[in-house]
């Protein structure tokens, strides 16, 4: 049995509270799924400023009524303090995912972006400072990496940010490292990398490439690819990061600690291409077309692959779900949901 599985066995025989803040977005809703599932409790905030209420329905289908009981609601905005202290009445552990994505969203509204994952990043960590919560994980990110040439990804080498968004999730760090030394209230901060599976979002402007792809492929429209297609990125399936953030939770650390959630490979646009062809093929939907390709986007490093030897030594992370493995998991959900 490896560790994720026995801390999993642990929690099912005596079930903690948790919050999970974006619980109707992409990751939050599927750490809810994984939480009630393991006959957890769980709050969750939202303001469902990107997430929706059909990712909590589809939870509430999926885990069924029973479960479901475990689980309360709360609309609210991490940018209002008492929102903040009000999801984290009894809560011991805590998973705060809630934040404006999207590098393209942060360079149109940088403000926008410094409001939510700055000032609202810090309303939760001193609500949760002062609630005395036993963990607090966060969603950090590989865009904290910016301009940093080598790879693979080492936590402790960053570069300089290449977006807003890039800055903010960087600032989440310091602020965590700060609360650290200043009242040792220790914090862990997961860099995902591109991660992706069911419940993300493939609408809207900001949609991330794996969801917009196959979306357009299931639509039969144009996929258009970013630069000459030899951009790479470690995708992440979502699996490996639920765990990242159950492991993060039930480990304690004695500072503030930030760690690659990822696999540890690198896959380049042109084959991801082919992966999500593929792969809605096997499900019978056929794409015959060939990607429009158009200018590199602002923002954007090359290439991108971490090094998650960290996450293994001090947590016992072990992905086992890799690319392409998790593009056929994911795409029956965007035949059936597009
Ligand atoms: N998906 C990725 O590849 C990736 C990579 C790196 C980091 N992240 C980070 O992971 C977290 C979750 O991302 P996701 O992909 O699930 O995105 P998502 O947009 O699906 O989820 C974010 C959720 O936060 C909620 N939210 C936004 N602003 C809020 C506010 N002011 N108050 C309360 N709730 C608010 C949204 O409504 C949404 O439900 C974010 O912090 C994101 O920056 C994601």
């Amino acid at each position: 049995m490896d560790r994720f599985e026995q801390r999993l066995d642990e929690i099912k025989q005596s079930p903690r509270t948790w919050l999970v803040t974006g619980v109707a977005g992409f990751i939050g809703s599927n750490l809810l799924e994984a939480l009630l599932k393991a006959n957890q409790k769980v709050v969750g905030l939202d303001n469902f400023a990107t997430g929706h209420r059909r990712n909590l329905e589809e939870v509430r289908e999926l885990v069924g009524e029973k479960k479901w009981q475990n689980f309360r609601f709360i609309e609210g905005d991490i940018r209002d303090k008492a929102a903040c202290e009000q999801a984290l009445e009894n809560v011991e552990l805590v998973l705060h995912q809630a934040a404006l994505g999207s590098v393209p969203r942060s360079l149109n509204d940088p403000i926008t972006s410094n409001e939510v994952n700055i000032s609202g990043f810090l309303n939760m960590l001193n609500a949760a400072k002062e609630a005395g919560v036993k963990a607090f994980v966060y969603a950090a990110s590989s865009s904290t990496y910016g301009d940093h040439p080598a790879l693979p990804k080492v936590e402790e080498n960053i570069g300089k940010p290449l977006s807003p968004y890039a800055v903010t999730k960087y600032v989440n760090e310091l602020y965590a490292d700060v609360f650290s030394r200043a009242y040792g209230f220790h914090s862990t901060g997961l860099r995902y990398f591109n991660v992706f599976g069911r419940r993300q979002d493939p609408d809207g402007a900001y949609a991330a490439v794996i969801p917009k792809w196959a979306a357009a492929m299931n639509r039969g429209e144009d996929v258009f690819i970013n630069g000459d297609g030899e951009t790479s990125r470690d995708f992440c399936y979502i699996d490996n990061v639920v765990q990242a953030n159950i492991l993060s939770a039930l480990t304690s650390l004695d500072n503030s600690e930030v760690f690659n959630v990822a696999v540890g490979d690198r896959t380049t646009l042109n084959q991801l291409f082919n992966a999500i062809k593929e792969a809605l093929g096997e499900q019978g939907v056929t794409y015959k077309k060939t990607p429009v390709y158009r200018d590199f986007r602002a923002g954007d490093v090359r290439h991108s692959q971490a090094d998650i030897g960290k996450a293994e030594r001090l947590l016992g992370y072990a992905p086992q779900v890799r690319i392409f493995e998790g593009i056929s998991r994911t795409m029956p959900w965007y035949i059936a949901n597009v």
